[in-house]
């Protein structure tokens, strides 16, 4: 029998597993401070350019909000809200605004999707994306964070584009948000392995 070059117990690959499956969503009005620190942060984005990423073009790009750049996200979000609803009231408004003060710590997550060299598929790369996303999130979780990611129109805005500097080709794909989340939801029934996996 052929040797492996990676072993693990059962230990750690039931830890695994365990941790994946238990990674829940927690909506950012639930996350309160402490956030995660800047090593922890650190720690995050190791995990993410641990991705998968065919010809390594490193399709991500990450830029955080600290708390005293929560104000202009908040500008983007209440723009963003008037220009497709033009009727939205003051209430609204402000609960738009609400949303980027509601976790301690936010980034946005950027996909870089225009030309590149080598070639890579604009669909391989967000698949690259994706993975990045979720190694960042379980690491959040697996430090006991709680996080979420959240999108909605203001990705697709103006104001978004020019307050995050976007070149043309990258896309605003959602915020990450961390943070201490006080109670968790009920887990969420995931789907049958059955339902989405067949053999030929
Ligand atoms: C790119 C992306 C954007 C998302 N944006 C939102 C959002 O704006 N609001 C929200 O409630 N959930 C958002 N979600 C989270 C999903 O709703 C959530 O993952 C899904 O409901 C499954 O729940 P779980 O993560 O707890 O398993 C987003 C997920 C992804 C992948």
């Amino acid at each position: 029998m052929m040797q492996a070059v990676d072993t693990r117990t059962d230990d750690e690959a039931s830890f695994a597993l365990t941790l994946i499956t238990s990674r829940q969503t927690l909506l950012p009005k639930r996350l309160f401070e402490p956030g995660p620190s800047a090593a922890q942060v650190s720690d995050m984005f190791r995990a993410a350019a641990a991705a998968p990423d065919h010809m390594v073009v490193v399709p991500w790009r990450f830029v955080l909000v600290p708390a005293d750049k929560r104000g202009a996200l908040a500008d983007v979000f209440a723009q963003a809200l008037v220009e497709r609803d033009a009727t939205a009231t003051p209430e609204q408004i402000s609960q738009a605004r609400e949303k980027a003060f509601r976790s301690p710590f936010v980034a946005l997550a950027i996909a870089r999707l225009g030309p590149c060299e080598p070639d890579v598929e604009p669909l391989e790369r967000m698949v690259s994306v994706g993975a990045a996303l979720q190694n960042f999130l379980l690491v959040a979780h697996s430090m006991g964070f709680g996080s979420s990611l959240t999108s909605g129109q203001a990705m697709r805005s103006a104001a978004l584009r020019k307050l995050f500097k976007l070149t043309e080709g990258e896309q605003a794909i959602c915020c990450i948000n961390v943070g201490t989340a006080n109670r968790r939801k009920p887990g969420r029934v995931h789907p049958d392995v059955s339902a989405f996996v067949s053999s030929l």
